[in-house]
């Protein structure tokens, strides 16, 4: 057998960012070098590590740390460049830099991509051993290249899953321990889930720029993250939490994106937003910083992903994972898998998209009010499945459950529902997914 560390070919390697990510990277780089070697083909030597603050990476050695990643990225001699910096700025400028001179670049980065994805893949396929972006959705889950690779010659129907391990992380904690959101949040910045920024996590951004990722790659169509609709979890209550397991549900934030049949043709629909899901639902069991996508295809039928979904490690796995790729690319003068884009679906608005809702109300204990608020209901063509009253006078709650309606007529029957003398508060709404 052939020794590839002496066919004198060398990948070299520069890392942009050293944090909870880079860091292991670095030590999965290091303590694996010579089994990276055997499976590229070629040594990967590691020649810079671009950091914001070099003066306290004391853990690299010192001729590698450098505070100035536009010339470790300009560098001819680099031929893959590991973006694990985060942010849009500088990160878009440097890995436009990287592949416009033609080096392999890998990214954790979904922000960046879900906000200047067209720009990014553009240069990417004018040359160079490619752009790859596993570790950018879902952790250490391998779901980028399911979707871009092995599902390629099917056609991908729907996507919908928890892709966010911080968002689950909390939410998993109030339900199951009663933790308060704001323990469970910090809990989850200390074990290295949270984005630099945790308002990412919990506004339901990161979710939607990896949801945009993944509709762009399932529907050969670009998606941004303006795209996506958007709610996060800071407004859910220990109260719906608690309402959700009276009917048998927990919460979850999903990501949800589907290819929809319409009037005209196709169109595409991307979603996040809390839901309460039946317990016995298969992603109702996802925990902590977990994370788990369901895949429905034509020909494949329905495909599960799930594993760790954030974390240092569980990233570095998928980050490593691409780094091989595009180093085996790079010593055979490969290309990696071009930008398809050809669908030009257009993006469905939320109103014309369906779901389910769960509606809590403080309504008046007096004959007639649950015959009103059901035609209210009745009047936009919402079919209820499931009514409950509890209490009674002024503490009469009513909680219903609609069958599946447009968007567009549940925000509207709700608007009307809180503008009705019977109904004293409308103490929340949330969609629910029931298969
Ligand atoms: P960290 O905040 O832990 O690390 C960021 C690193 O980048 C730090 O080393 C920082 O330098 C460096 N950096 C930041 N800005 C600059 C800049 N302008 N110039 C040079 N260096 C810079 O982030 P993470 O490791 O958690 O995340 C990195 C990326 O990976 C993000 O895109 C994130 O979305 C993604 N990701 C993270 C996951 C996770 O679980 N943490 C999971 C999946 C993806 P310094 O150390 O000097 O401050
Ligand atoms: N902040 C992200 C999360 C990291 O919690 O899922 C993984 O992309």
């Amino acid at each position: 057998m052939s020794d590839p560390a002496k066919s004198g070919r060398t990948v070299r390697v520069a890392l942009l960012g050293c944090g909870v990510v880079g860091s292991q990277v670095v030590r999965l780089l290091t303590e694996n070098a010579a089994e990276l070697t055997a499976r590229v083909g070629a040594p990967l030597e590691l020649v810079g590590v671009a950091v914001r603050h070099p003066d306290r990476h004391r853990e690299l050695p010192a001729d590698l740390v450098t505070g100035d990643a536009a010339a470790l990225v300009a560098r001819e001699d680099v031929d893959v460049v590991v973006e694990v910096m985060g942010g849009l700025d500088p990160a878009r400028e440097l890995l436009l830099t990287a592949l416009r001179r033609g080096a392999g670049v890998v990214t954790a980065n979904k922000a960046l991509l879900a906000a200047h994805g067209p720009e990014i893949f553009t240069a990417a396929d004018a040359g160079g051993p490619g752009l790859y972006f596993e570790a950018a959705v879902a952790g250490a889950i391998p779901l980028i290249r399911p979707i871009r690779e092995s599902l390629a010659g099917d056609r991908v129907s729907r996507v919908m899953g928890i892709v966010n391990g911080t968002t689950n992380f909390i939410l998993s904690a109030m339900d199951s321990t009663g933790s308060t959101y704001e323990a469970a949040l910090a809990e989850a910045t200390r074990l290295g889930y949270a984005e630099a920024d945790p308002t990412a996590d919990v506004e339901g951004f990161d979710a939607a720029a990896k949801a945009a990722i993944i509709a762009s790659l399932a529907f050969h169509t670009r998606v941004n993250a303006d795209d996506v609709y958007r709610e996060g979890i800071s407004g859910v209550s220990a109260a719906e939490i608690a309402a959700a397991r009276e009917i048998g549900c927990t919460v979850k934030l999903l990501a949800i994106c589907e290819r929809i049949t319409t009037p005209t043709g196709e169109a595409v629909s991307a979603r996040v937003h809390p839901v309460m899901l039946p317990r016995t639902h298969p992603l109702a069991g996802v925990d902590g910083a977990y994370n788990a996508v369901y895949v429905e295809a034509e020909a494949a039928g329905q495909l599960m992903f799930y594993g760790p979904g954030a974390g240092g490690a569980p990233t570095a796995s998928a980050v490593l994972g691409d780094l091989v790729t595009v180093a085996r690319n790079t010593v055979v003068g490969a290309r990696g898998p071009r930008e398809s884009a050809y669908a030009e679906l257009p993006n469905q608005p939320l109103g014309e998209v369906t779901s389910q809702y769960h509606i809590s109300l403080d309504v008046q204990d007096r004959a007639g009010v649950l015959a009103q608020v059901a035609q209210c209901f009745a009047d936009l063509g919402i079919s209820i499945s499931t009514v409950r009253q509890a209490g009674t006078g002024n503490d009469a709650t009513l909680v219903i459950v609609t069958h599946c309606g447009p968007e567009a007529a549940l925000t509207e029957t709700v608007r009307r529902l809180s503008g009705m003398d019977a109904v004293r508060k409308v103490n929340s709404v949330m969609r629910v997914v029931s298969e």
